[in-house]
């Protein structure tokens, strides 16, 4: 399981996403509840980035439809979109943010 480190914990804002690019992965940087979660970058439906939607009450809203993306699990909780986002493993040390792309086993 590799850790890449991809910012600081205060770049990613309060409640808030950040689009970062892990290697050549887009992933959305999300803040919420005193944690922090990774998903892949690009909604499920068309190409457009979550880190620019609304977080709220566990989810990432896509902007350009309204389909919420469960934190945890990247699944869709309404329609449009009826396919995940990949999650990624997350860890914070020394107030900075480490992603892992690698599988969830
Ligand atoms: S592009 Fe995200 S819900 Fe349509």
């Amino acid at each position: 399981m590799t850790y890449e480190k991809v910012c600081a914990l205060t770049d990613v804002p309060a409640d808030g996403a950040l689009g970062v690019e892990v290697g050549d992965t887009p992933v959305a940087l999300v803040r919420a509840g005193g944690e922090v979660f990774a998903l892949n970058d690009i909604c499920s439906h068309a190409e457009v980035s979550l880190s620019e939607g609304e977080v709220e009450g566990g989810t990432i809203e896509c902007w350009l439809h309204g389909s919420c993306f469960d934190l945890r699990t990247g699944k869709p909780t309404n329609p449009p979109a009826t396919q995940p986002v990949a999650t990624y493993r997350v860890k914070v040390e020394d107030g900075d943010v480490y992603v892992s792309l690698g599988s969830d086993d």
